[in-house]
């Protein structure tokens, strides 16, 4: 079960949000991505907020483009649960969540780098006719992923253009 409410993420979340990832991710400085993610437009924030209000859990979900397609498209990420809250379903009651709204929108085409065994979960499967913004290291391969939802027709092949604060290829090397 899951103990927690999901709701869109608002400026008072934004130093609870920083705090999740520096735990969740203490070897990689994601703040400045966060910091554009919060700030910018075109980007679904989610929270999971415990019954004590304290928020437990995010995901980001940025709109993106790939030419010729007619369904949207966006980018999942990134995506993380509070230490002791993990393996209680918050990740997923999260991106769940996000899929629905965006899926509620019309056509859209959802994009992850991520690891297989948890995405596959919801559907994602590895994505080869649209590239990732930067190349990937060869053993990120199979973790670039999509999902078609809301009834997107077959992808055209490109590549995924990003916006600014997805546009930096550190953020896709190893
Ligand atoms: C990955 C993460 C967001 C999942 O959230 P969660 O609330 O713990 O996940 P859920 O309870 O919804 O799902 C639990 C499942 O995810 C799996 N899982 C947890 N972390 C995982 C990871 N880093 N990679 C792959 N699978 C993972 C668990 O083994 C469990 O699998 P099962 O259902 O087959 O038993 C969370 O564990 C986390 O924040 N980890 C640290 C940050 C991170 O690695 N983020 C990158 C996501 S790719």
């Amino acid at each position: 079960m899951t103990a927690a409410a999901i709701r869109t993420g608002v400026p008072a979340d934004h130093d609870a949000i920083a705090a999740l990832y520096r735990e969740a991710f203490p070897e990689e400085d994601l703040l400045p991505l966060l910091c554009g993610l919060l700030a910018g437009d075109g980007v679904l924030s989610l929270v999971a907020a415990g019954d004590d209000e304290r928020v437990v859990g995010h995901v980001a979900f940025t709109d993106c483009a790939v030419a010729g397609d007619t369904a949207r498209a966006a980018l999942l990420g990134p995506l993380a649960v509070a230490g002791e809250r993990q393996g209680r379903g918050i990740g997923s009651a999260l991106v769940r969540a996000g899929l629905d709204r965006l899926a509620a929108a019309g056509p859209v085409r959802v994009f992850v780098l991520g690891d297989p065994t948890y995405y596959a979960r919801f559907g994602f499967a590895p994505e080869a006719g649209i590239a990732s913004p930067y190349p990937l290291p060869g053993e990120w391969a199979g973790a670039w992923q999509s999902l078609a939802l809301g009834g997107a027709g077959p992808a055209p092949s490109g590549r995924l253009s990003v916006p600014p604060v997805w546009d930096d290829p550190a953020l896709w090397a190893a």
